[in-house]
C-alpha cells in the first residue's frame, strides 16, 4: 500500500519539478470552443481511455470542470458533462500513479455529503484524489439549481466556512458541532479519514482579490492566468503569491492552464490552430460565454472585444503553447523558469494529441531536467 504524507501529495508521488495535468476532459468539446468535427467527446469511454493512456504515459493529474449546464440558448459548448466526483472516484479505480480532481461548488453542495464523497475517492486512489473548490460564476446553473447566487465577495465568506467544516471533518476530531455565519452542524462524526493520515490537495483559481486571497490563504496549488505577462512578470507574480502564503505561514504551488497545439512543424501546429481555435471557432458559443460573464461588445473598443472572443475561442482563456515540440518544450520550460510549478493543458482532442505530445515533448522536458525520464512512484 501506498504512503500519502502531505509532501507525497504535493509531488504527485513523483519528482517531476514542472507538473502536467489535463484539464477539461470531462466536458464534450474541452477547452476548445471550436465546430472542428474532431473535436472532444468527453465520454465515459473517451475519459477513461485517455486516463489510463496519461497514467501510463506519467502525466501527473486530471483536473474536470464543474459544468452543470452549458451556456445561452443554443447552448452547443460543453452541452454534456460528467459530474467531477464520481468521474474522479472512476478514474482513480482505473489508474495507478496520476492524481484526479474533482472540483466542488460550495454553495451546491452539503460539505459534509462532499467530505464523504471525497474521502471515499480518496481511498479508491490511495491517496491520489485533489479538491478543487470553486464558489460559482454561471448564474444559469444556479438559477437551474434554485440556489440563490451571493453576491460576488461573499461566496468566498461561505466558501471559508464550507472548508473550515471539511478540513475539521478531515481531521483526527471527533463528535464535535459546527456554528458558523452561514453553516450550523450538530454532532458531526465522518470515518474514514482520507487514506493516509494527510488530507487531499486543494486548489483553487480565484482571479478576483477576494478570490485570490481566498486561494493563497487556503490552498496548496493555485491556479492563475499568466496569459500576456512577459517571463519576468510571471515569476514576479509568483513570488508575491509565494510571499503572501508564507505571510500565512503556508507554502503555495503556483499553477497555470494552456492550450496545446503541437505538431511535426511549426507551419503545422499554427495552420491547425488558426482552422481550429479562429477559422472553425464556434463564435456564437463564444459570444454566449462571454455574455453569461456579462461582458458585451457595446462595453469597449471593438478591437478589444475581438481579442476577448479570440482569447474565449482559445481554452477559455487559457496560454496558447503553438508550435513544433522543442517550441512547444522550449515554452514549458519557460513556465518552470518563472517559478510555475505546473500546468493544466487541453488539447481539441485529448486522445488524438496526447501520444505526439507525450512522445515528443514529454522527453525534451526530461533532457531539460524538469520531468523524470522513467517516472517513480513511491508505491
Ligand atoms: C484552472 C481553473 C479551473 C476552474 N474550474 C472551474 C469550475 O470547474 N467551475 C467553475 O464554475 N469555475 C471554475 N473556475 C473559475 C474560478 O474558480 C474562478 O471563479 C474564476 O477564476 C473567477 O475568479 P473569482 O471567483 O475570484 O472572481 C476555474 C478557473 C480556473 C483557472
Amino acid at each position: 500500500m501506498r504512503a500519502a504524507s502531505n509532501p507525497d501529495r504535493l509531488s504527485m508521488y513523483n519528482q517531476n519539478r514542472l507538473k502536467i495535468g489535463l484539464f477539461g476532459a470531462n466536458c464534450s468539446c474541452g477547452r476548445a470552443v471550436t465546430t472542428v468535427p474532431e473535436r472532444w467527446s468527453g465520454t465515459w469511454p473517451d475519459n477513461l481511455r485517455l486516463a489510463r493512456l496519461a497514467d501510463d504515459a506519467g502525466i501527473d493529474f486530471m483536473l474536470p470542470i464543474a459544468r452543470w449546464k452549458s451556456y445561452g440558448p443554443r447552448g452547443d459548448y460543453q452541452a454534456a458533462t460528467l459530474e467531477t466526483l464520481t468521474w474522479a472516484t472512476a478514474l482513480l479505480g482505473a489508474t495507478r500513479r496520476i492524481t484526479v480532481f474533482g472540483t466542488v461548488h460550495a454553495p451546491l453542495f452539503n460539505p459534509i455529503m462532499a467530505a464523504k464523497q471525497m474521502v471515499t475517492a480518496d481511498h479508491v486512489g490511495e491517496g491520489r484524489f485533489g479538491l478543487n473548490l470553486v464558489v460559482g460564476w454561471n448564474e444559469g446553473e444556479f438559477e437551474m439549481f434554485g440556489v440563490r447566487q451571493r453576491e460576488h465577495d461573499l461566496r468566498y465568506d461561505y466558501a471559508q466556512e464550507w472548508l473550515d467544516v471539511v478540513n475539521l471533518i478531515w481531521s483526527p476530531r471527533e463528535n464535535f458541532d459546527f456554528e458558523g455565519k452561514f453553516l450550523v452542524h450538530k454532532g458531526i462524526r465522518a470515518h474514514p479519514k482520507p487514506f493516509g493520515g494527510s488530507r487531499p490537495i486543494i486548489m483553487n483559481a480565484g482571479a478576483s482579490p477576494v478570490g485570490r486571497t481566498f486561494a493563497i490563504r487556503n490552498c496548496d496549488a493555485f491556479f492563475t492566468n499568466v496569459m500576456g505577462l512577459s517571463l519576468e512578470e510571471q515569476g514576479v507574480a509568483v513570488r508575491k503569491a509565494q510571499a503572501e502564503a508564507r505571510s500565512h505561514g503556508r507554502e503555495l504551488d503556483v499553477y497555470t492552464v494552456g492550450v496545446i497545439t503541437c505538431r511535426p512543424s511549426q507551419k503545422e501546429a499554427e495552420d491547425y490552430y488558426n482552422y481550429s481555435i479562429s477559422t472553425e471557432a464556434d463564435w456564437t458559443s463564444v459570444d454566449e460565454i462571454l455574455a453569461a460573464k456579462h461582458i458585451l461588445a457595446d462595453q469597449m473598443p471593438p478591437e478589444q472585444f475581438q481579442k476577448m472572443r479570440r482569447q474565449q475561442a482559445n481554452g477559455m482563456g487559457g496560454l496558447p503553447l503553438v508550435g513544433d515540440p522543442d517550441r512547444v518544450a522550449q515554452q514549458l520550460a519557460q513556465l518552470a523558469d518563472a517559478g510555475l510549478r505546473g500546468i493544466g493543458i487541453s488539447f481539441v482532442n485529448y486522445l488524438d494529441e496526447l501520444p505526439y505530445f507525450c512522445a515528443e515533448v514529454l522527453p525534451r522536458l526530461a533532457r531539460l531536467g524538469l520531468r523524470e525520464s522513467q517516472f517513480r512512484t513511491s508505491s
